[in-house]
């Protein structure tokens, strides 16, 4: 198989890296960017890092899509059009209604957060629509990731190697000073955005990443933080 032929260490990166600790930490969604472009060949990078996701039977079931530059501004054209019309597309549900106990005051925690650094108040509708319509102008990043998968039974296990493609790309960025922010508002669209892109209806879409250089202003923002590892983990034997 071709896979096997590509050496892992075969390139070694352009320029100097975050430790994993670091990256690790550094990683953040990040909805502020600077407008300049990366160039072609670390776009080269951070695919070739995530291409060395782990996958179920290592089936890289992703088929992921990258757009920029003024084919980006027609996709955000096109997404902000849906979105005031609700046309939505999406291939998966999303209920956040589905949430319960922790979960639930999680999600209303990051809300809050969210809002907060939005400076919108909790009580301003139209505020907060006009805050998460942001998504469609991919929070201004040059570029924009689309994670496709194909459908296999009830999609789980293909969806779990997709966040391990994710996240992998994610790091690949956080790594070399850069930053991205994972989109599940993105699938919302998934029809249109296939129909827009030209791609087949055999793949799904499960969500988007924006990424390039975080603003100024977003690297001091504050960040979120995590739950104690006693809500998360527990040691056997
Ligand atoms: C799969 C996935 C989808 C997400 N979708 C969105 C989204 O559509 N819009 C958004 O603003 N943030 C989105 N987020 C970002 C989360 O809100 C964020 O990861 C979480 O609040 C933790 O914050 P941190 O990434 O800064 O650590 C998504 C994150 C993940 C992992």
């Amino acid at each position: 198989m071709r896979e096997h032929l590509i050496d892992p260490m075969a390139k070694a990166p352009s320029k100097t890296m975050l430790s994993f600790h670091e990256a690790v930490r550094a990683r953040r969604s990040f909805r502020e960017f600077r407008s300049e472009p990366l160039p072609h060949a670390t776009l080269l990078e951070l695919v070739e890092d995530a291409q060395w996701a782990p996958s179920n039977c290592n089936t890289q079931p992703w088929s992921v899509h990258i757009v920029s530059g003024e084919k980006l501004s027609q996709l955000s054209a096109l997404l902000h059009a849906k979105n005031d019309a609700e046309e939505f597309t999406p291939d998966f549900g999303f209920d956040m209604g589905a949430f319960y106990g922790n979960y639930s005051a999680r999600k209303d925690e990051q809300g809050k957060f969210y809002y907060e650094s939005l400076g919108v108040a909790r009580s301003d509708k139209e505020g907060r629509r006009r805050a998460a319509a942001l998504n469609y102008s991919f929070f201004n990043a040059p570029h924009v990731a689309l994670l496709f998968m194909p459908s296999f039974g009830d999609n789980v296990r293909v969806a779990g190697d997709i966040g391990m493609y994710g996240q992998t790309f994610l790091l690949s960025l956080a790594a070399r000073g850069l930053g991205g922010i994972p989109q599940t508002a993105l699938g919302f669209f998934a029809g249109a955005i296939r129909g827009y892109l030209g791609i087949s209806d055999e793949f799904k879409m499960l969500f988007g990443i924006s990424f390039g250089h975080p603003s100024e202003n977003a690297i001091k923002g504050p960040r979120l933080g995590r739950a104690p590892l006693s809500e998360s983990v527990t040691f056997h034997g």
